[in-house]
């Protein structure tokens, strides 16, 4: 496995392989891998000839009171595990690499971007459209492989490659979860061992919504009442940053339950924000 820190050496091993007509997929990450992770990089290696992962916590991402400074990291452990997964290139640059200090271009998908995590993170998903957009200029990968825990990120991604004729497919798999429930999340090495214990109350009031759609229940303000009266009761120090009902793919807001909805969450538990999402189908 290569591992590379500069853009020019990405681009020309990524080229020689293209010109030698092999197919490449590409995970983008920022690092501290977990099973997660790891489950896109099995599905990516299946998809394509070379497999590269990205390990770049990108700060343009980030708000300037969020958790750039906290955000957990282990490279050497990192490559290890992406070794251990049939990853032939990792590419691990500083920002200082990543960005020219004149960096002037943004890429950005407002409509999809207005409502969920877009709303409490105003610069999120202009700061991951434009690192994505980079990648994918550096690597040109046949397909890109992401997580359906980062649901919104997903849909802006797709809408971004398919309206930018970029040539990517972007894929969407599974959220990996803990054996209790917890979605799997770099984050979660932050809680306190009581907040960790706890924080399966989030998956769990995602089932009791699912259950109820199940049952008949289709308005989604009363949902979401049930969702956060659940984490009153099992969850008491978190606070609910959103729970809100969107269409899958264009994010926008949904009233009635009455076709295909996501129902996506983002909790703080102390300073830890974690999200999760369940698709409802009726
Ligand atoms: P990061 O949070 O490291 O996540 C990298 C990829 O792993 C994303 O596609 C995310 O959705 C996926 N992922 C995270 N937890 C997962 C889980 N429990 N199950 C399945 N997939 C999971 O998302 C980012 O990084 C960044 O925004 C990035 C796309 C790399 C741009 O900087």
């Amino acid at each position: 496995m290569d591992l590379l820190a500069d853009l020019i050496p990405l681009r020309q091993h990524c080229q020689a392989w293209r010109t030698q007509g092999l197919s490449i997929a590409l995970v983008p990450t920022m690092g501290f891998l977990h099973a997660g992770h790891l489950s896109l990089m099995d599905y990516a290696r299946t998809r394509a000839d070379r497999l590269v992962v990205s390990v770049f916590v990108n700060p343009t991402q980030f708000g300037p009171n969020e958790d750039l400074d906290r955000y957990p990291r282990d490279l050497p452990r990192d490559l290890e595990l992406a070794a251990a997964h049939g990853v032939d290139l990792v590419f691990a640059p500083e920002p200082q690499a990543m960005y020219f200090s004149d960096h002037a271009t943004w890429v950005e998908v407002p409509e999809l971007a207005k409502g969920l995590c877009g709303a409490s993170r105003p610069v999120h998903f202009r700061g991951v459209c434009t690192v994505v957009t980079k990648l994918f200029g550096l690597v040109r990968p046949d397909v890109a492989v992401f997580g359906q825990k980062d649901w919104q990120q997903l849909a802006i991604l797709k809408r971004m490659s398919r309206d930018l004729e970029l040539g990517v497919e972007v894929v969407g798999r599974p959220i990996f979860r803990e054996p209790d429930g917890l979605a799997m999340s770099s984050r979660n090495v932050n809680l306190t061992p009581e907040e960790r214990e706890k924080a399966p109350a989030i998956r769990q009031g995602l089932l009791v919504v699912q259950a109820a759609v199940r049952a008949g229940e289709r308005d989604a303000a009363k949902l979401a009442l049930m969702f956060r009266a659940h984490l009153a009761e099992k969850l008491t120090s978190a606070s609910v940053d959103y729970a809100d009902f969107v269409h899958p793919e264009s994010m926008s807001p949904v009233v009635r339950v009455e076709g295909p909805t996501l129902f996506a969450v983002a909790v703080f538990l102390g300073r830890v924000r974690l999200i999760d999402n369940i698709l409802l189908e009726v």
